[in-house]
């Protein structure tokens, strides 16, 4: 036994079999063009290429400078904080600041907000509540705060189970006297689900019949800009009044918004009528990110920064990603269709980068899958994703069919 490792450090090889069976799927892919790679999470365009934002490659250029190459502020600075609260918030902005104290705080990529937020915010030691099928990082993201994971059923009669939501927060709020819940929203990650105004009413209830602990609801939005934008915002103007034992923070990924996965962008942001938790909220998260990251990725925040706070770029940069969405709405829609017509079995899907599909047994259909040039990622032992972001619409024509054919 390694007694140099740390006790928080507790990995196997192959927890996180993605990127693994994505390297597999890549040179698979090389050595023959017709094998379908559907493992990983980013968006390719129909001519099969990495999807990118022209816009966005321009002002980048433009801030490739020496000056770029100093540290920035931690938090991103104002005119960063001000972009991207607007770009969060979206229509919803004058209506969510003049009601609520807002701020935020930059980060490396949602995975760097979700990090920050549980240091912030979750005591050692104390559960934090994830989806039972979701985001596979969760876990390690909890153990490295030195937290533990729990999990809520997610889907019961294929909508959100709300019954085992409240059932899982009870459970813990009596054994542990606060609450700390994860709920990645719109386009879940790996179903595709986006919950409903009844079911967010419903949640929202639920989180602040917790009246005398404190409850932190950390949404984790990494897919929201590939759902209309109507739903893709419409939880941050659902919480009514905020007591302060609640707090609603929101965990931004500009990965996929912006198609710049490896620069490492995101940030954390915090919603409240207390004065006293936003001014904590900016000198804590700041110190924290201060204290494991020190500041984030100067050029690209710079380049996304004067993108956000300018309306002609900002409009423009809006219209390439509503084409992305189209395009990522076409395979979905015939993804869906093809497996409801051949009765192959999904998780409700709703939009986003991935549908998940329900086998009997998911490593043995995976093998079965692979043997015919068809490369997915299990999740748990009954479900596999497939990723129709990595994929053409010519490639998902027919793949229900060949899919459901396979496994049974
Ligand atoms: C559900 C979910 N949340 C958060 C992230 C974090 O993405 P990033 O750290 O690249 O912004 C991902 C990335 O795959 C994700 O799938």
């Amino acid at each position: 036994m390694d007694k140099t490792l740390s006790n928080r450090a507790i990995f196997t090889e192959g927890d996180d079999n993605i990127f693994v069976t994505a390297d597999v799927a890549c040179k698979a892919k090389a050595r023959d063009p017709h094998v379908i790679n559907a493992t990983i999470g980013t968006l390719y365009d129909e001519m099969s290429h990495f999807s990118t934002v022209p816009l966005f490659d321009e002002e980048l250029k433009k801030c490739l400078t020496v000056n770029g190459r100093a540290y920035t502020f931690t938090d991103g600075g104002d005119d960063f904080i001000m972009g991207i609260k607007h770009w969060v918030f979206g229509n919803y902005y004058e209506e969510i600041t003049n009601k609520y104290f807002t701020s935020a705080v930059a980060a490396p990529g949602g995975t760097g907000a979700i990090a920050l937020a549980e240091r912030c915010y979750a005591n050692q030691d104390q559960t934090i509540l994830i989806p039972s099928i979701g985001w596979k990082n969760y876990e390690a993201i909890a153990m490295q705060a030195s937290c533990k994971s729990d999990y809520y059923n997610l889907f019961k009669d294929d909508k959100f189970d709300l019954e085992g939501f409240k059932e899982k927060l009870t459970e813990v709020a009596k054994k542990e006297k606060r609450l700390f819940v994860i709920i990645n929203n719109p386009c879940h990650n790996p179903s595709g689900y986006t919950l409903s105004i009844a079911e967010i009413d419903k949640i929202v209830t639920i989180l602040k019949s917790f009246t005398d602990i404190p409850v932190v609801l950390a949404l984790d939005i990494a897919y929201f800009d590939y759902e209309e934008e109507e739903k893709s915002r419409n939880f941050f103007n659902r919480f009514g009044e905020i007591p302060a034992n609640f707090l609603p923070l929101i965990c931004f990924s500009a990965s996929k918004t912006f198609s710049i996965y490896g620069l490492r962008v995101g940030a954390l942001l915090a919603v409240t009528q207390s004065k006293e938790v936003i001014d904590n909220f900016r000198v804590t998260a700041s110190s924290v990110a201060r204290s494991i990251w020190s500041c984030p990725n100067h050029h690209a925040l710079t380049a996304m920064t004067n993108i956000l706070n300018n309306s002609e770029k900002r409009s423009q940069f809006k219209q390439a990603i509503d084409k992305k969405c189209d395009m990522l709405e076409a395979r979905g829609n015939l993804f869906m269709k093809e497996a409801n017509e051949c009765g192959l079995k999904t998780l409700p899907y709703v939009s986003g980068f991935f549908i998940t599909i329900t086998v009997k047994d998911s490593d043995k259909s995976l093998k079965d899958l692979i043997k015919h040039d068809i490369y997915l990622i299990p999740v748990g032992p009954h479900n596999l994703r497939v990723a129709i972001c990595s994929i053409t619409l010519e490639e998902t024509k027919g793949l229900a069919k060949k899919i459901k054919d396979i496994v049974e």
